[in-house]
């Protein structure tokens, strides 16, 4: 979305892309209070991610767990912190719930089935064919193209109904979410739109689908409720002592790559993290 300027009150050409970054602190800026000391190795988010040198806002910036290299922690803050937030204080997510998650392949999605497993909860989730093995390794009990021209009908005859769908896909699979939530207690957690934009009108809400809708964006969440972001950076650590966020194995590419692996990540052609490293 910013490289094709349609990310809200995103950077306007030229600028220093990428959200997230994993690495050493060199120096801190003159405002910062009690910061962590130089030498400590952390990922967070900020602008300009992509270069061997970047301003990291000092709040967000975590430490790499104990015995992890700089690779394997990302996705710390953006995959496993939205991943989380979907599902526990927007999604509510109880045991023995069904969750519908999409692009159960990708970054998100993957770090998604292991914690709504992980909760008790039973996953189908959306993937196209080529990713279903990478999605049932996870531990997903039910796997469904995305792409399938009748996903309503096919998610209402596998499913009878979720209690919770994590929507990041939009156009291709916004309908068949509202479709699969059940009749009140169901909600749909939306937080991307890979696909394109879809949209849902007030008609919709009252007379077909009468779900409970919620928007999330992890940094306007760790802005505006930022003891909520601190619970779950608690849980995730929580979740790295238990094992059930184990290392991630980001793919990583050399940044003079970071074009074609844009298109193959805007084609819908990756699984999992992807990585660009700036000193390679
Ligand atoms: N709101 C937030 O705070 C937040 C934070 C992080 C990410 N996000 C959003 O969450 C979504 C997932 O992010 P991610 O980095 O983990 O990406 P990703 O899921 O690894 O990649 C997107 C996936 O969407 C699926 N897809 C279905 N229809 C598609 C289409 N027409 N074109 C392209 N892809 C299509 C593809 O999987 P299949 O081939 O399996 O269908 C594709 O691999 C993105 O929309 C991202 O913007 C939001």
């Amino acid at each position: 979305m910013q490289t094709r300027g349609t990310y809200a009150n995103g950077p306007r050409a030229p600028y220093t892309a990428g959200f997230e970054a994993a690495g050493e602190i060199v120096a801190a800026g003159p405002g910062v209070a009690d910061p962590l000391p130089v030498g400590t190795h952390v990922v967070g988010v900020g602008p300009g991610a992509f270069a061997g040198y970047m301003a990291m806002p000092a709040a967000g910036a975590v430490p790499v767990p104990a015995g992890w290299s700089d690779a394997q922690a990302l996705g710390l803050v953006l995959n496993w912190a939205t991943a989380l937030a979907a599902l526990r204080p927007l999604g509510r997510v109880r045991e023995g719930e069904t969750v519908l998650v999409h692009a159960a392949a990708g970054g998100v999605g993957q770090a998604a089935v292991r914690l709504a497993k992980h909760y008790g909860a039973r996953v189908v989730a959306t993937a196209s064919p080529a990713k279903h093995v990478t999605v049932r390794a996870l531990g997903a009990d039910l796997v469904v193209d995305g792409r399938h021209p009748d996903l309503a009908g096919e998610l209402a005859r596998l499913t009878g109904g979720v209690d919770l769908v994590l929507e990041s896909v939009g156009r291709a699979t916004f309908a068949a979410s509202l479709a699969a939530a059940r009749p009140f207690s169901g909600r749909v957690v939306v937080y991307g739109a890979a696909s394109g934009e879809a949209s849902v009108s007030t008609y919709d809400l009252v007379f077909t689908h009468q779900v409970q809708l919620k928007g999330l964006h992890i940094g306007t969440l760790a802005a505006a409720a930022p003891g909520v972001f601190g619970e779950l950076l608690d849980e995730l650590r929580r979740l790295i002592d238990l094992g059930v966020y184990p290392p991630g194995t980001p793919e990583v590419h050399p940044l003079a790559d970071g074009p074609r692996v844009l298109a193959a990540l805007e084609e819908g052609r990756t699984e999992g993290k992807l990585a660009l490293d700036p000193w390679s």
